[in-house]
């Protein structure tokens, strides 16, 4: 499907969603945002994909936020509707059950920083900015961002982060567990490729298994525990599991593919 703001790509079963408005830092307006939710809608139905990068266009931006001039005007009951909508959109990306990097290659900032939270795993170049600077505008974080920066960082550090506005640089955010890796601008899909591939070979029906008990951990209506020990005894039975058993005991990797 034609996106107007973004570009999609599926190559080596990896589908990449690159922001596409450079020379607005690759800002989110509502339309982007809802292309992103179809995107991911079409990665995950795609058996052939088997992990999903987010990025943004040039080198400067992963997404500088939600799209300034877009809102200026809008009333309380707008407002609420663009946080709704963004919500969704967020879950769509956390809730996927294939791996969702995002490849932060320079500001990830407001909205941007709560997309980049939203997906499984940060990989970030070392110009990467990370920031909720919504209270320098008379707001507050509206796609998730006051919930997800306390998972990350935890309370201290996110309140901090929520209050000053404060930007943080690639090498604190990896300290703070924000980032999983830091590399040079250059590698920065290479590395989330090397990452996809990884979990690509594994069962994948315990990568989404496993996804779902991480997921539930957070989930104040679910029961982490009594989810991890259904999905347990649910893996056996399988053809992944007789696959994975087999292999090992035949000394040869599991072909959990074919
Ligand atoms: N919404 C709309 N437009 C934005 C934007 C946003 N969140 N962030 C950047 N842009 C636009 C700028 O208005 C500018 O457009 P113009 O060339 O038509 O004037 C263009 O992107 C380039 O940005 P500019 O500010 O000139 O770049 P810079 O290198 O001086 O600064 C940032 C980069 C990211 C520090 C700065 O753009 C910024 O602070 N952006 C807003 C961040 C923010 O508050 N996000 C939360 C939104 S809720």
């Amino acid at each position: 499907m034609p996106f107007q703001f973004i570009r999609t790509d599926l190559a080596n079963h990896i589908y990449t969603i690159t922001i596409n408005r450079e020379d607005k830092m690759n800002a989110l307006n509502a339309s982007l945002l809802q292309e992103i939710k179809k995107a991911m809608e079409e990665a995950e139905a795609n058996p052939g994909v088997y992990g999903i990068i987010i990025t943004g266009s040039g080198k400067k931006a992963f997404a500088a936020g939600a799209d300034i001039a877009e809102f200026k005007d809008f009333s309380k009951s707008q407002g609420q509707q663009l946080s709704e909508d963004g919500h969704a959109v967020m879950n769509t990306v956390e809730n996927c059950l294939k791996p969702v990097l995002a490849a932060v290659n320079g500001f990830a900032l407001g909205g941007g920083c709560e997309l980049a939270m939203a997906c499984h795993m940060r990989i970030a170049s070392p110009n990467a900015k990370f920031g909720q600077p919504e209270v320098n505008l008379g707001l507050i974080p509206g796609y998730g961002g006051t919930q997800r920066l306390i998972q990350l960082v935890g309370k201290g550090k996110a309140i901090e982060m929520l209050t000053t506005a404060d930007m943080i640089g690639a090498e604190e955010a990896q300290q703070l567990g924000l980032v999983n890796h830091v590399v040079d601008q250059a590698e920065l899909m290479e590395k989330c490729y090397s990452i996809i591939n990884k979990i690509a070979v594994k069962s994948p029906q315990g990568i989404a298994k496993t996804m779902e008990c991480v997921k539930a951990y957070f989930d104040t209506n679910k029961d982490g525990m009594a989810l991890e020990i259904e999905h347990f005894g649910s893996c056996f039975d399988t053809k992944e599991f007789e696959e994975g058993t087999s292999s090992f005991l035949e000394k040869r990797r599991a072909n959990y593919r074919n």
